[in-house]
C-alpha cells in the first residue's frame, strides 16, 4: 500500500467529523489534486467512501468494517508506528506464522493479524475456533533479552493490560482468569497463548498470541462453545470499530512490553491484577495432570503462581494447571 494512501487516511481520520481539503492533501503529499482524487478512487474500491463537498473538501463517510492493514496503521498513535503490521487473509495459526518468520530471521518486533485461522491453537493443545466472523486473531513477535524465569508473569501482565484496554474502549470490563482467559460473567471472550524459544538461560524469541471475540454474533460459536463463549459486541450490544481497536491494541502491547522489559511495571501490575482477577476469594479447583486441589483462590505470588488455600489453611502454589470455579457453599 503506497504511503500516499496512508497519509490521506490519517488526515481524513484526524479531521473527523470535519473535512480535509483536497488542496491541503495535495500540498502535504507533493502531488496534484487530480492525483489525490485518484488515490481516493483506489481507496473506494477497498470499501472507503469519501464524501466530497465543494469548498470544504473530503470527509470519510464509510470505511471497511473488517481488518485492513492501512486503516490500522492510519489509526496508530505516532509512538506506535515502529511496529510493522501484516494482515493475512487466512493462515494456519498467527502464532505459527510469527514463529516461522522469527526463525527465518525477520527483525522483531512485528505483528501478524489474520482474518481466519485454519489451525488456531489454544493452551494445552486445544483448538481455537477461528472463523472469519469478525473476531481478532493476532500474534506479536519479540526478541527480548530476558532469562526464561522473567517470563513467568508475562502473560498475566499482558492480560491485565488487555482487560484495561477493553474496559477503556468498550466501557465494560472483562475479568482475568489465571493464567490466560478473559471472561465476561464466566463466558470466555478472549485467550492468550505465549510461546518462547529458549537457548540455555536466554530467551531467543517470544510470540504473544491473542484471540479476542470482538464482533461475532452469539450464533457464530458452534455447539457447546455457544454456552461458554461471548464477544465484545454481544456484551455491549454494538459492533466495535475493529481497525481502531486493533490499532489501540498494537499501541498498548508495544507500550506494556517495553515496561515489562524495564521491570518498572510491578506496582501497576499488582494494581491491575487486583482489579481484574476474577478468582480471588472464590472457591476453585486446580487440576494439574491427575492431581486436584480444591480451596479458595488467594491471588498470585511474585512469580505469577496462583495461590490456593485449602480448608485446612495450607497454601498451594501453581505455576500451571487448569482452574475451575466451584459452586460456593
Ligand atoms: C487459550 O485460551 O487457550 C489461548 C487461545 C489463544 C488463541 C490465539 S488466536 C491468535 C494466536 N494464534 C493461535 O494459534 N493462537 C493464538
Amino acid at each position: 500500500m503506497p504511503a500516499s494512501d496512508l497519509v490521506i487516511l490519517r488526515e481524513a481520520l484526524a479531521a473527523e467529523p470535519g473535512f480535509v481539503s483536497g488542496a491541503a492533501l495535495a500540498r502535504k503529499l507533493g502531488i496534484s489534486r487530480v492525483a489525490v482524487w485518484q488515490h481516493m478512487e483506489k481507496l473506494r474500491t477497498q470499501g472507503f467512501v469519501f464524501e466530497a463537498v465543494k469548498s470544504r473538501g473530503y470527509r470519510l463517510a464509510a470505511r471497511p468494517a473488517g481488518l485492513h492493514a492501512t486503516l490500522i496503521e492510519a489509526h496508530l498513535k505516532a509512538r506506535a508506528r515502529d511496529i510493522p503490521i501484516t494482515v493475512l487473509d487466512t493462515v494456519d495459526s498467527t502464532n505459527d506464522e510469527a514463529a516461522r518468520q522469527l526463525a527465518g530471521g525477520r527483525a522483531a518486533p512485528f505483528v501478524i493479524f489474520a482474518r481466519r485461522q485454519t489451525r488456531g491453537r489454544g493452551r494445552l493443545g486445544r483448538a481455537w475456533h477461528s472463523e472469519a466472523n469478525g473476531n481478532l486473531y493476532a500474534s506479536f513477535a519479540f526478541r527480548p533479552r530476558l532469562t526464561p524465569a522473567r517470563l513467568a508473569t508475562f502473560t498475566l501482565w499482558m492480560g491485565a493490560n488487555l482487560c484495561e484496554l477493553v474496559a477503556n474502549f468498550c466501557q465494560v470490563a472483562p475479568g482475568l482468569k489465571w493464567p490466560n482467559d478473559l471472561l465476561f460473567d464466566g463466558r470466555k471472550v478472549g485467550g492468550m497463548l505465549t510461546e518462547a524459544r529458549v537457548d540455555a538461560d536466554q530467551v531467543r524469541d517470544l510470540v504473544f498470541g491473542l484471540g479476542l471475540n470482538v464482533n461475532s454474533p452469539a450464533s457464530a460459536f458452534p455447539g457447546e462453545l455457544g454456552r461458554r463463549a461471548t464477544s465484545l459486541a454481544v456484551r455491549t450490544g454494538a459492533a466495535l470499530d475493529f481497525n481502531r481497536f486493533a490499532a489501540a491494541l498494537v499501541g498498548r502491547v508495544r507500550l506494556v512490553y517495553a515496561q515489562f522489559l524495564d521491570g518498572d511495571h510491578l506496582d501497576r501490575f499488582a494494581d491491575l491484577w487486583n482489579r481484574y482477577d476474577v478468582l480471588r476469594g472464590k472457591p476453585v479447583a486446580v487440576l494439574q495432570g491427575t492431581h486436584r486441589i480444591a480451596g479458595t483462590a488467594a491471588g498470585i505470588d511474585d512469580a505469577g503462581s496462583l495461590i490456593v488455600r485449602d480448608d485446612r489453611g495450607r497454601s498451594h502454589r501453581f505455576t500451571a494447571g487448569e482452574v475451575t470455579l466451584e459452586k460456593a457453599g
